[in-house]
Formats: C-alpha cells, structure tokens, sequence
C-alpha cells in the first residue's frame, strides 16, 4: 500500500520539478551563453557589480550600457539584450 501511494507522488513531483527548472532555466541559460561567449574572454563574473555602479539598473543605466556594448564585443541587438539582463540580474 505505502508503495503504491507513494511512488505516484514522488514521479508527480519530480516532473513539475524538472518542468519548472527548465522552462524557467532557459533564457537564464542564454544569457549566461551570450555573456561567456562574448564577455569571459577578458571579464570574469567578478567585474560585473563594478559594471553596476556605472550603470545602474535605470532606463538610462540600460541605454549607456547598451551604447558602450554596441561598440564592445556585443554588436548583435539579440546578444546584447541576454547579456545586459544577464548583469542586471547578476546583482
Ligand atoms: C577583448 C577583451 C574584451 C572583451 C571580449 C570584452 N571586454 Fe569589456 N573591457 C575590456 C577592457 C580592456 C576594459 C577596460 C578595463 C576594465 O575596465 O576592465 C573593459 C571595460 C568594460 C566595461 C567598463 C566600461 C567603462 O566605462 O569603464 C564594461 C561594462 C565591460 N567592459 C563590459 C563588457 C561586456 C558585457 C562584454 C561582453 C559583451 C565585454 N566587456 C567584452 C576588454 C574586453
């Protein structure tokens, strides 16, 4: 009986568990794709709170770092936008 009851439950919780993971794992997995591409040649995860201070996370803070990466090592809009979400979440 306890094998019964239990094992249903126990298959029911792994699969949210796993479907949640990965639907909410992807797009922070592109980012942290387009940041290691683009970026950890000469950046380690390290600069980033550095980064935060020059610029923050405002609608202007996003526009300047937006600008600067258009000419550093991020000219792809698509890229750009994973990687500037990457470091606004990274703090
Ligand atoms: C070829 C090497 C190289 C790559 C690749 C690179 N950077 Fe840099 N980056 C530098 C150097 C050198 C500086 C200036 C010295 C410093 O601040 O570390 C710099 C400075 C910065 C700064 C500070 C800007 C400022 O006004 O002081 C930011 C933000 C930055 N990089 C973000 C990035 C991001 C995001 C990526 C990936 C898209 C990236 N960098 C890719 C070499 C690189």
């Amino acid at each position: 009986m306890i094998r019964i009851f239990f094992l249903p439950i126990a298959t029911g919780m792994a699969a949210l568990t796993i479907g949640g993971a990965t639907i909410s794992q992807a797009s922070a997995d592109d980012e942290a794709a387009a940041f290691d591409e683009n970026c950890t040649t000469c950046h380690i995860e390290g600069d980033i709170p550095q980064w935060r201070e020059q610029f923050p996370n405002t609608d202007d803070g996003r526009e300047r770092l937006d600008t600067f990466l258009q000419d550093h090592h991020a000219s792809d809009a698509d890229d750009r936008a994973l990687i500037i979400t990457y470091i606004e979440k990274a703090l």
